[in-house]
């Protein structure tokens, strides 16, 4: 974000704010850390947690939808979002919105899931390849969001466009389930006949096998994309 003490800064997408902590730590006290969420429950935790911190006076916990935000042109240094693009319909607004209160010469930097990445180590490929189709196109609203994101940077107001790909993985299989909301997709796939009772109860099988056997292997990328605003 190329950011220093005393400048004010958007986490857009905050969630419960894990981040805003460490970006206060950055700009300190001069500073100002702006964080939006439209889900009022996550910014009540935000606001908890930095009242606990006592951190409260320089962190702001605002309601607000990244594709309609409440501040002025030109308004921060520096603006960032983390895996909430792949939650937008229309993530080409976000990002303009997103560059519409980022003074000219600030850095934008959004990082987001590349979810027809995701790999998961199973007996069945087939299986998995119709659960992560399925994921993509009906669970999450913008599944391509990661692999998109430079051209989105392309095709807006940036100079200095820099990529970098993060490859996560896990062996635990609870953590993996948890993260890719796959229970969510098995079950939606089974109620829209895309999968029979027979494959899904195959894959569940392996599915335990592994995670008994301690052999169970599942890998995804996340891609960063920053740019400067001309
Ligand atoms: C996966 S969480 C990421 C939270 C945090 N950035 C992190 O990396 O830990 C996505 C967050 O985006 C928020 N969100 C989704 N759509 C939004 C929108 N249109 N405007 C603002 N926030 C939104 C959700 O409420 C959720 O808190």
């Amino acid at each position: 974000m190329h950011i220093t003490p005393g400048n004010s800064v958007l986490d857009a997408g905050c969630g419960p704010g894990i981040d805003a902590f460490a970006l206060a730590e950055i700009v300190t006290s001069t500073g100002r850390v702006t964080d939006i969420d439209h889900d009022r429950e996550m910014l009540d935790q935000a606001n908890r947690q930095a009242r606990e911190m006592a951190m409260d006076a320089c962190l702001h916990f605002q309601q607000a939808d990244v594709c309609s935000l409440p501040f002025p042109d030109d308004h921060f240094h520096s603006c960032r979002s983390e895996r909430l693009f792949m939650h937008l319909h229309h993530p080409e607004q976000a990002l303009q919105e997103i560059t519409r209160v980022t003074k000219a010469g600030g850095r934008v930097v959004i990082v987001d899931t590349d979810w027809a990445s995701l790999s998961i180590d199973n007996p069945i490929p087939e299986t998995e390849r119709i659960f992560s189709q399925y994921r993509i196109d009906k669970i999450i609203n913008n599944g391509y969001s990661g692999r998109s994101l430079h051209r989105l940077f392309r095709e807006s107001r940036f100079l200095d466009i820099d990529i970098e790909v993060f490859p996560l993985f896990t062996t635990d299989v609870n953590l993996f389930y948890a993260l890719s909301v796959q229970e969510i997709v098995e079950n939606q796939a089974l109620a829209d006949n895309v999968i029979s009772e027979q494959q899904l109860t195959d894959w569940r099988k392996h599915m335990q096998q592994a995670a008994a056997a301690e052999t169970f292997y599942s890998s995804i990328d996340i891609v960063m994309v920053s740019g400067t605003v001309a």
